[in-house]
């Protein structure tokens, strides 16, 4: 065994010394009338960013890439075929003064085309997957001075089936432009379908946002979001949503930082840029990768609204990406940076009198989206930080004290940089302190105490990214496995033992295409047509379904539980359903008998329950073929009286669940 081997099977109770203190008796002891915190709503949520094909490609239910012909490349994602081939038939125009926004269409002049002989064919974002007996929705804006002229639409399967089809019309002639909508049902499944529009008649026709979308998105919303994606979410009752990143809040430079005013309004008129993913990383270029914004600020505000999570925007603080070009704006110029934080707090929570409280009420949503928590800055760091934080700080709380300001300590948990920021932050008495920690398993392990001594103030903790890395952080190997998933489930307990600290937790990067992502590991994997929850997905919706509300002690043999004899643990009470939630993750090979005693309550119904997540197998993994390898498992437990004899399974998280009436 080398030395890396054998830390790691000492940390995961691998190695014979596990085995002396196996024997031991075990005690664990709950002290139900203690109340140590209270655990906020907030405590388990989501962090989204388009990475790894999640917005455009991935939630955003829109099957045509390149729908608006603004990729670098005008026609990338796009076929013509035309029989015979005529020069000029097909061009992509350019109204770069008139509609700065959106300024490309495609102009098609035909010359009595019949069928057959000229098509357009779009290939999806890694093809199209397309349901049986699913209706899918087409437009187009078009302009044309021809009658006579007709769109066949098609979706084709791989081997070349036609799996649904219809004609569209345009209904109307003239300069100005309208929209053509059409739609059909398919016959079949398809995970990589194409679509093709072929054209005939007689003249000139414009064509821009060229459009399709299923009919079954999540709440059946026209130009919604991916339904199964969704679902994953809503399933794990995520306390918050982090919205749109990540470094894309950055940017590559401050040309294409997220800004989130050009995510609103009319689609046509949202500016679309480059994702710095595409080209990010040398290893995994993903040169189709640009942000539509189809997806934007207005639609994250009502998706945290339709899972029940508070919604957490963070904005860029007047820098970009400090890996990249770490250009700042001018401290003398950083105004129109403020400002967007202001106007952002106005469209989410003003009245609908006020300029940007109408935009909102103007998209479909008069009632405010009651945003409590601001995030300025992703991973920024160094003084330059702290001098711009200092002028939003001021600027927020003087209009809006009730905002909770989020500010990051950059990209490490630990080392000068987060020593620099850590102190400054506290000095600026900032609400809350976005962590991030991408490390390997036993880091986690060996933190489980981190917070213990955190200072209790005024001063939260949001752990805002964090992965277990069974490789090493942006290697292409790293997997989500068990060992992974259990070496974050002790680390959890730590969190919500700590919950007088941390407010806030969340994985990331959340979703990942198998055939386009740039990042691993990842909490949730989706090909075209299906989405799989990892084994660290299932720890993190574990947690957040039984975190209860308010931590109460519990301790092993009348210590803290976080790692002595593999053991970690937490507990709390429920009480919107009168319970006691104990939480016992067992990071050893070897089951361990506990006796649990509940003190401080007069009386427990003896019929328990407990879900337990388990593998013997620290590689295994969730797949398409077997999702639910690892999987949660509920069954009875019996008291006797307010003690249980409790054996956690090796590598085992459980959660149990006692009636307190
Ligand atoms: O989660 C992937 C990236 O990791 C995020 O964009 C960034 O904040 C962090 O470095």
């Amino acid at each position: 065994m080398n030395r890396k081997v054998f830390f790691i099977a000492v940390m995961f109770g691998l190695a014979a010394v596990s085995n002396s203190v196996a024997q031991q008796p075990r005690v664990l002891t709950v002290h139900a009338n203690k109340p140590v915190a209270t655990i906020e709503p907030t405590m388990y949520g989501v962090f989204f960013e388009d990475i790894n094909l999640g917005a455009d490609g991935g939630i955003y239910a829109e099957l045509i890439k390149n729908r608006s012909f603004e990729f670098s490349k005008p026609l990338m994602g796009w076929k013509v075929a035309q029989k015979p081939f005529t020069e000029g038939a097909v061009t992509v125009q350019n109204r770069q003064d008139k509609q700065s926004a959106n300024p490309r269409f495609v102009r098609i002049k035909l010359a009595n085309v019949q069928a057959g002989q000229l098509t357009l064919t779009n290939e999806g974002f890694r093809g199209m997957g397309i349901k049986k007996d699913v209706r899918y929705n087409f437009s187009t804006l078009y302009r044309t001075a021809a009658t006579g002229i007709s769109l066949k639409i098609s979706l084709i399967d791989a081997k070349g089936n036609v799996l649904g089809s219809t004609v569209a019309v345009p209904a109307a002639t003239g300069n100005d432009w309208k929209k053509m909508t059409a739609s059909f049902t398919s016959n079949a499944t398809e995970p990589k379908a194409q679509f093709s529009i072929e054209i005939v008649g007689n003249g000139t026709i414009d064509m821009d946002m060229i459009s399709l979308f299923p009919s079954d998105t999540w709440k059946q919303r026209p130009g919604g979001m991916r339904a199964d994606m969704i679902q994953m979410l809503a399933d794990m009752k995520p306390g918050f949503l982090r919205f749109p990143g990540g470094c894309i809040v950055e940017g590559f430079d401050l040309d294409q930082r997220y800004q989130w005013k050009k995510t609103i309004g009319p689609i046509e008129e949202r500016e679309l840029i480059i994702n710095r993913w595409n080209f990010e990383f040398a290893h995994r270029p993903t040169p189709d990768y640009f942000q539509t914004f189809g997806l934007g600020f207005f639609e994250y505000f009502q998706l945290a609204e339709d899972i029940g999570a508070t919604a957490l925007p963070i904005l860029n603080c007047g820098m970009a990406c400090q890996f990249n070009t770490a250009e700042v704006v001018p401290m003398d110029q950083l105004e129109p940076y403020i400002q967007d934080a202001l106007d952002l707090i106005e469209f989410a929570n003003g009245d609908v009198q006020t300029t940007w409280g109408k935009k909102r009420a103007d998209m479909g949503h008069p009632a405010p989206f009651n945003l409590q928590f601001l995030g300025v800055g992703n991973e920024n760091w160094g003084p330059q930080y702290v001098e711009r934080l200092a002028v939003f700080q001021q600027a927020i709380k003087a209009k809006y004290p009730n905002i909770k300001i989020v500010a990051s300590s950059g990209t490490d948990p630990d080392g000068e940089r987060f020593d620099l920021l850590n102190n400054a932050l506290r000095q600026m008495k900032v609400d809350i302190i976005d962590e991030h920690y991408y490390r390997r398993p036993e880091w986690f392990l060996q933190n489980a105490r981190r917070y213990d001594t955190y200072p209790r103030n005024n001063v939260k903790i949001f752990a805002g990214e964090y992965a277990a890395q069974s490789d090493k952080t942006v290697s292409v190997d790293n997997r989500n496995n068990w060992m992974t998933a259990l070496s974050e489930a002790a680390f959890l307990t730590g969190l919500e033992r700590n919950a007088g600290v941390v407010a806030m937790a969340s994985y990331a990067p959340l979703f990942a295409h198998v055939d386009g992502w740039q990042w691993t590991p990842d909490l949730i994997w989706v090909d075209n047509l299906r989405s799989l929850g990892t084994t660290d997905y299932q720890v993190q919706k574990l947690f957040s379904l039984h975190k209860g509300n308010t931590v109460v002690p519990v301790l092993l043999n009348n210590e803290t539980v976080a790692g002595q004899d593999s053991l970690y643990a937490t507990a709390s009470i429920d009480s919107a359903n009168k319970e006691l939630v104990i939480k016992l993750v067992n990071v050893s090979g070897d089951a361990k008998v506990v006796s649990m005693a509940v003190e401080g309550i007069k009386k427990l119904n003896p019929n328990a329950r407990q879900i337990v997540l388990q593998s013997n197998d620290l590689k295994a993994m969730n797949t398409f073929e077997n999702p639910l390898l690892v999987s949660p498992k509920e069954s009875a437990v019996k008291l006797k009286g307010k003690k249980l004899d409790y054996e956690a399974l090796p590598y085992s998280v459980n959660v149990i669940r006692i009636s307190m009436q």
